[in-house]
């Protein structure tokens, strides 16, 4: 029950949580992907099953996209809408096993375009919208983690993507601050999906989507204000930053 909007629904573990989240007729699913024109073929078969889908067109590396969206929210929850979870899930990964030497000016703006600024506008643009007990779900990376990268044991990896997932973490505590100020109450978290199974998990993934998805759920459900500014795993243990 609630309101729910998810970016990059039309795939990957977007598309899981409108699965999973449109078979509870009480809630509002509002589904955003890049581009209306693109395949929409699994989205859209969801939609014939359930009437609490609303597809709606946002591009999050673009500002008015994101901004174009928000309007579009306002006209389906009203103005003064509360949204329930706003689920960062749309992200980039164009480069892979990529390391620190190979970086390149272009590649590094265009994922945190995308996995950095598109997620910091959508929630400027939707502020109104996010209110007492609201939660911001950014979706991140166990790969983000200072921690876990520096660990002996573990080699550092796609170094581009992983740089912007370090900084979607540090936005996510800006925001927790930012959100949480004034008795503002709104509650945001870094999520790790864990290894799943999809285009951009790519071969050799270990988790199912559905288990990932519905791991995921179960802990955004429990969080309460002081689990504000804290990074996640689908199991609903904490992650070090
Ligand atoms: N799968 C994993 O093992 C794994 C591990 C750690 C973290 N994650 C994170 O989990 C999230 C979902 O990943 P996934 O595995 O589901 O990846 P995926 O299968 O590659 O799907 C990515 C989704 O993001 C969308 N997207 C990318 N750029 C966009 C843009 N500018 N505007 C709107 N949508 C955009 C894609 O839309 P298009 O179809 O239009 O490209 C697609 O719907 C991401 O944040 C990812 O970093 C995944």
């Amino acid at each position: 029950m609630g309101v729910y909007v998810i970016t990059g629904a039309n795939r990957g573990i977007g598309l899981e949580f409108v699965n999973q989240l449109s078979s509870d007729p009480s809630s509002t699913v509002i589904a955003s992907t890049r581009s209306l024109s693109s395949d929409l073929s699994a989205l859209k078969s969801l939609n014939k099953q359930h009437n609490n889908i609303h597809v709606l067109e946002c591009d999050t590396s673009s500002f008015p996209s994101i901004h174009a969206f928000s309007l579009a929210v306002s006209k389906i929850i009203g103005s003064d809408g509360k949204i329930d979870y706003l689920l960062n899930s749309a992200a980039i990964q164009d480069i892979k096993d990529d390391s620190s030497l190979q970086l390149t000016e272009h590649n590094l703006l265009s994922h945190i375009q995308t996995n950095v600024l598109g997620p910091a506008e959508m929630v400027k643009s939707l502020l109104k919208h996010l209110q007492k007990g609201s939660v911001v779900m950014n979706m991140t990376s166990g790969i983000g983690s200072l921690s876990f990268s520096k660990r002996s044991d573990v080699p550092t990896m796609h170094t581009t993507y992983s740089i912007s997932k370090a900084a979607l973490n540090m936005l996510t505590v800006h925001q927790a601050c930012d959100l949480g100020k004034d008795g503002r109450g709104v509650i945001v978290v870094c999520m790790d999906p864990g290894w799943v199974k999809t285009r951009m998990g790519g071969e050799g993934a270990i988790m199912e989507k559905g288990d990932s998805v519905n791991g995921m759920l179960k802990c955004l459900r429990g969080l309460k204000e002081e689990d504000s500014g804290r990074f996640w795993n689908s199991s609903g243990e904490e992650v070090p930053w």
